[in-house]
């Protein structure tokens, strides 16, 4: 009786976990050396967040700093997942070129705005690769608290 429970449960979670990966498409790394997207991701996505705590405390030198290595993260992954959907779209030039604008004109306001056009570029992307479920937002909280994100007078 127990064994037939265990095995319910366990056809009934390969079922429901084939279905998940069906949905989720593998994207291809060129060579096997290379660092996971996923990985690639999890830097870019901290990267993000910094940047926008750079940005409200002002720190244009930092704010610019973190667009570039965004930059490099998307463009590896660029390089190495040539299977990512529409180029374009891969690297973001567009929406980081306005943003890197924002950061050397020093304007407080248009940081927000090109911030935010940034994020949905993200999402954008997520949607694009079979991967809505990954969702980027504004943060609320610094993600370090060994890091200072006001420049130092
Ligand atoms: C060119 C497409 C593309 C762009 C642009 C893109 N992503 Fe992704 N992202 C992906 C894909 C595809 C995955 C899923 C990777 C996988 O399944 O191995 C992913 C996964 C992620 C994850 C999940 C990692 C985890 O373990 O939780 C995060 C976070 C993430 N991206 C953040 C970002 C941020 C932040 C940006 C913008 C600065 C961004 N992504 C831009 C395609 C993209």
């Amino acid at each position: 009786m127990m064994y037939r429970w265990i095995v319910t449960g366990l056809v009934a979670l390969a079922g429901s976990a084939s279905i998940a990966l069906a949905e989720q498409p593998e994207i291809p790394l060129m060579n096997d050396n290379g660092p996971r997207l996923a990985d690639l991701m999890e830097r870019a996505q901290t990267r993000h967040a910094k940047l926008w705590f750079a940005g409200k405390a002002g720190n244009w030198h930092l704010a610019a700093y973190e667009i570039k290595q965004i930059q490099s993260r998307l463009e590896d992954a660029a390089t190495l997942y040539p299977g990512l959907p529409v180029t374009d779209l891969t690297t973001m030039a567009g929406p980081l070129r306005a943003l890197a604008e924002a950061v050397k004109a020093k304007d407080g306001k248009r940081f927000e705005v090109t911030f935010d056009d940034v994020t949905r570029a993200c999402n954008a992307c997520h949607d694009a690769s079979s991967r809505g479920f990954i969702t980027i937002k504004r943060p609320t909280a610094p993600p370090f608290s060994n890091q200072v994100f006001e420049y130092k007078k």
